[in-house]
């Protein structure tokens, strides 16, 4: 995964850019990090294992003059972070020096020829053979643009890489299968994993593509394909502001984007909502609706979860037959695709190596993908046939919140337009569910207001226990999963997501005063059933805390804790259940004084398999 960075300027302190720009790409992992700057005595290559932080320590007092320079936060792929595994690596002179995203699969015999030749390795990274590749390319002579050509041309697997040199100022960059932007800025230029890295100095971007290298410098940007032929390419603005990166007071980015849910859920169905006659306006579809026969959808995590969510609005309000697969396991399946299945790829960052896998392998067997995405220009945006955008704005946290909301609402949105098209919902009641989901950032705001306080001493509480167990049905089942989800990855606490009704067939065993059970438990019609499973847990003197809406003495008599839930449409209840379940999360994970925004062994996009 990792998070790269290069910069070719002559304003400010080089040094101190790149460690901003790393720290704002420290989501994409955090395991060591290092800088290497060009002087005029040759390349300074400083690095460490632990966070940038402690680079940014170690480097406190350096004062170094540099117009070019790169920068690595590393997520162990090959090799134990540790300070010579570490990025940037270098040729055996000292003299070519690179970070890299990615994994170079066939680095093992390259790294076997390159020692028979000689070349002698620092590290036990796969990236490391690039350098001494590039060393033995320029051997050849030729342009460092042509060598660069000759080694990408050998790489098997996945790569974004800037290298530097120690005789110019200017970044030598590579893409395939790893993400990489360049920013264009006012007598300077950047390049990065992300545009975060560089949004407090530019909103003018290039995407590089699979297959482009290219040349940054002081005054120019050229882009290539990997046989040396020039690409014409198109800048683009982005319109996210530097605001929307930064924690903005709260004390974590978790804690903030939670709280952005309700301008996120506004801000990705504003848009597409004609207000006159509240009816769906849609962007254009891969499949005209009347042709969809089935729609299949792929995911990982928390985005996974938002296409089971998805099922239910698909098949309930459309009546549209729709499967739901993890993309790490469709990728490898013999899958069975009609030209009138609607492949839809869900993913907050577009990143997401299984998901970019299993997109491609739908469309090799004739599928038509639509993407469900939030990061413009993304890897999987300019694969799908047709992109449907979340307009979340950046998600930093590792734990991924705003994104799903935006991708639960997004995917009603389709499912009430799809309902219209094929004659499933009358025009009353797309008017109805529309003005519902108009409704539901005003309740998220009056939910976060009422009941914060209470949430987070559950979230204090649960901190206290080993386990949990989440529970729900129906639409409310992959809720469950999801909140599961949310406490295990950040708090540490194992938790297990379960439909409500399953209980009984195993997991009532694990029941006893050591084991809270945290219930959703909102207005559905499948509510009188969930009641009775919280009996059987009260009945074997389980805690049970529940997510309530309306009035229910007997559900509050049976529970230990409670929290309101405003009333909405149950088609919408999953939007804003997962709300409070964030936050306890959030507050357990704080509470044990974990690091919430990147937890461990874990990263934002998940660009390797
Ligand atoms: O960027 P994507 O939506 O494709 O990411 C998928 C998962 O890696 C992601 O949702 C992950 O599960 C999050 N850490 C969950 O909070």
């Amino acid at each position: 995964m990792c998070g790269i960075i290069g910069i070719v300027s002559d304003k400010g302190n080089l040094k101190d850019r790149v460690i901003e720009g790393l720290k704002r790409l420290e989501y994409r992992g955090y395991d060591s990090a290092g800088i290497a700057l060009r002087t005029e005595e040759g390349l300074l290559i400083r690095k460490k294992k632990g966070k940038v932080s402690q680079l940014e320590e170690e480097l406190r007092n350096l004062r170094i003059s540099s117009r070019a320079a790169v920068g690595h936060t590393r997520w162990a792929t090959h090799g134990e972070p540790n300070d010579p595994n570490s990025h940037p690596h270098t040729d055996c002179r000292g003299e070519i020096t690179l970070v890299h995203n990615g994994i170079i699969e066939n680095y093992l015999e390259l790294k076997e020829d390159l020692r028979r030749k000689g070349h002698r390795f620092r590290s036990q990274t796969d990236s490391e053979v690039v350098a001494h590749l590039l060393e033995e390319e320029l051997k050849e002579g030729g342009s460092f643009m042509e060598a660069l050509g000759r080694v990408v041309r050998r790489l098997e697997g996945s790569f974004a890489l800037v290298v530097l040199n120690s005789r110019e100022d200017a970044l030598y960059i590579a893409r395939q299968d790893s993400p990489l932007v360049v920013g264009l800025g006012d007598g300077e230029n950047f390049v990065a994993s992300d545009i975060p890295a560089f949004l407090s100095w530019t909103n003018r971007v290039v995407f590089i593509e699979n297959g482009e290298m290219g040349k940054l410098t002081l005054s120019s940007v050229e882009i290539y394909d990997f046989q040396g032929r020039k690409r014409d390419k198109k800048p683009q603005i982005i319109n996210w502001s530097l605001a929307q990166a930064e924690k903005g007071g709260y004390k974590h980015f978790m804690l903030k984007e939670i709280h952005e849910q309700a301008k996120a859920i506004s801000d990705t169905v504003g848009p597409r909502i004609e207000r006159d006659s509240n009816s769906v306006v849609m962007e254009d579809l891969p499949l005209s609706p009347r042709k969809i026969k089935d729609i299949l959808i792929l995911a990982c995590g928390t985005s996974y979860h938002a296409g089971l969510v998805g099922k239910f609005y698909f098949e309930e309000l459309a009546g549209i037959k729709t499967d739901v697969d993890y993309a790490s396991e469709f990728r490898y399946r013999k899958p069975v695709l009609s030209p009138s299945t609607l492949v839809i790829a869900i993913s907050q960052s577009g990143e997401t190596a299984d998901t970019i896998g299993a997109l491609r392998k739908a469309r090799s067997l004739g599928g038509k993908v639509l993407a469900v995405c939030n990061v413009v220009g993304s890897s999987i945006t300019r694969e799908a046939d047709a992109v449907l955008y979340t307009h979340a704005g950046p998600e930093i946290s590792v734990a991924s919140t705003k994104a799903f909301t935006t991708q639960l609402s997004l995917l009603y949105l389709l499912a009430v337009y799809l309902g219209r098209e094929v004659g499933k919902i009358e025009r009353k009641e797309e008017a109805r569910l529309v003005s519902g989901i108009l409704s539901l950032p005003s309740r998220i705001e009056r939910m976060l207001r009422e009941e914060k306080e209470r949430i987070r001493e559950i979230g204090v509480d649960i901190s206290a226990y080993t386990d949990a167990l989440y529970l729900g049905r129906h639409l409310n089942y992959p809720i469950a999963l999801e909140g599961a989800l949310k406490l295990k990855e950040i708090s540490y606490i194992h938790a297990e997501g379960y439909p409500a009704g399953e209980m009984k067939h195993g997991p009532i065993a694990l029941i006893d005063e050591n084991l809270p059970t945290v219930f959703i438990a909102t207005e559905s019609k499948v509510l009188d059933k969930v009641r009775s499973n919280m009996e059987e847990i009260k009945s074997r003197r389980g805690k049970i805390i529940s997510l309530l809406s309306g009035e229910h003495p007997e559900i509050e008599e049976l529970s230990d804790a409670v929290i309101k839930v405003p009333e909405v449409d149950e088609y919408l209840f999953p939007i804003i259940n997962i709300i409070p379940l964030q936050l306890i999360a959030y507050y357990a994970a704080d509470f044990l004084g974990h690091d919430v925004d990147q937890p461990r062994n874990l990263a934002k996009s998940v660009t390797v398999e």
